[in-house]
């Protein structure tokens, strides 16, 4: 009896939060945490870890200064959690993307540690890039996000709009100095495999331990609103493109590692290492936007091991650039660049 009670005032409880959180200025979206039932099975085989009490936090919200200053910093937070209201398909300022948010990949507005979190990200720039060739301005790289993780165009760098998100990116990195180095920066790159990482396991990892919200077909959730998602696209066409960090294999698996199913931590995470690498396959053989990217990544030498398209300075398959086994490419890496 007790114990039904309990499940009965636990539903409650997330109903109530649910609708509590159902206004438009949810920021990111907590109701998905009071829905999570890790299982039994998922902690086997993964062990809890811990944060060093020196690991950077972003600054506090609430220290956000006053002004017009202030007001930068906090439209450009904004953008980041909400690009969608914003940017997005239905977007109030202009419709340039996918109907992702920022947000959906850099959580917590790019706070959570292996979140993809933007502690490193200003005072790393301006900084050469392997990608383009050339030495590249902050602004730069906020662009090639618009372009490739939202599938779309780029407000101009001059706008409102990427003037507010570097005033935010300069707020939330304000206390990390040049070259320091952090502990959970990005995404943790995890252990590579022996083998290649395999898409048909990875399948059976998205069917238990995904699809519940990402959808069967990946499609994601919109919001009731249609201009935002609950849960978004994993693929298809409203998905990343496969120019985007996430689709190489390590990118991804280091981040559903730490942070899926949503509410999964670097302290708690609920994927073994070999199920993020074969969802990670799975995900990334699914269909998504194509973008030309003939011009990237010219000097072959600085080309990541993980990226999927040739030509490569190594003798390895575009397959084994995408799935693994990553051990001897790295190795040949090593060698190239001596
Ligand atoms: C689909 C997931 C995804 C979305 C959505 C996304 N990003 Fe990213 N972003 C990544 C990944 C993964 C990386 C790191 C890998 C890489 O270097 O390509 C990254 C890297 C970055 C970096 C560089 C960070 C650093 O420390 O060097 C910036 C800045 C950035 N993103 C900004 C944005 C902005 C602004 C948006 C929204 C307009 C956005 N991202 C949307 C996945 C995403
Ligand atoms: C309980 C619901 C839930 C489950 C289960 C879940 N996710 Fe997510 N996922 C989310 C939400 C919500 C976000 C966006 C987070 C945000 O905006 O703060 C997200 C974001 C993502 C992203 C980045 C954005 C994108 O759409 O590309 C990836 C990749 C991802 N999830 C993969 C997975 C994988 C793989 C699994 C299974 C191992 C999984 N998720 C399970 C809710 C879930």
């Amino acid at each position: 009896m007790v114990y039904i009670s309990f499940i009965a005032i636990a539903c409650i409880a997330i109903i109530i939060i649910s609708l509590a959180n159902m206004g438009p200025t949810i920021t990111k979206p907590t109701t998905v945490t009071g829905s999570i039932t890790p299982s039994i099975e998922a902690s086997i085989g993964t062990t809890p870890r811990s944060i060093p009490a020196d690991a950077w936090k972003a600054p506090d919200v609430s220290d956000i200064p006053v002004g017009k200053a202030g007001g930068a910093i906090r439209y450009g937070r904004e953008l980041i959690a909400n690009t969608a209201r914003y940017l997005g398909p239905k977007g109030s300022v202009a419709m340039i993307t996918n109907g992702m948010n920022c947000q959906n990949c850099h959580l917590a507005a790019g706070t959570k540690l292996f979140g993809n979190d933007y502690a490193g990200f200003i005072s790393s720039y301006p900084k050469m890039s392997g990608r383009s060739g050339k030495v590249e301005p902050a602004s730069e790289r906020i662009k090639e996000c618009f372009e490739r993780s939202l599938a779309g165009k780029a407000p101009d760098t001059s706008s409102r709009e990427v003037q507010s998100i570097l005033a935010y990116m300069k707020w939330v990195g304000k206390d990390v100095k040049k070259g320091r180095k952090l502990f959970g920066n990005a995404t943790e790159k995890i252990a590579f495999m022996d083998h290649a990482a395999d898409p048909v396991k990875g399948k059976e990892v998205f069917v238990m331990k995904c699809q519940s919200c990402h959808g069967s077909n990946g499609e994601g959730l919109l919001n009731i609103d249609k201009k935002t998602y609950t849960y978004p696209p994993l693929w298809g066409k409203h998905s990343y493109n496969d120019g985007a960090g996430m689709y190489r294999l390590t990118n991804f698996a280091g981040f559903v590692k730490n942070n899926m199913p949503f509410g999964a931590t670097y302290q708690s995470p609920q994927l073994t290492d070999e199920e993020a690498w074969n969802v990670a396959a799975f995900v990334n053989s699914q269909p998504r936007p194509h973008k030309d990217q003939h011009k990237d990544w010219s000097d072959l030498k600085k080309k990541p091991i993980d990226f999927p398209f040739g030509p490569y300075a190594d003798g390895f398959s575009e397959k084994q650039h995408k799935f693994g086994p990553f051990k001897p490419i790295k190795e040949a890496q090593k060698e190239l660049i001596k």
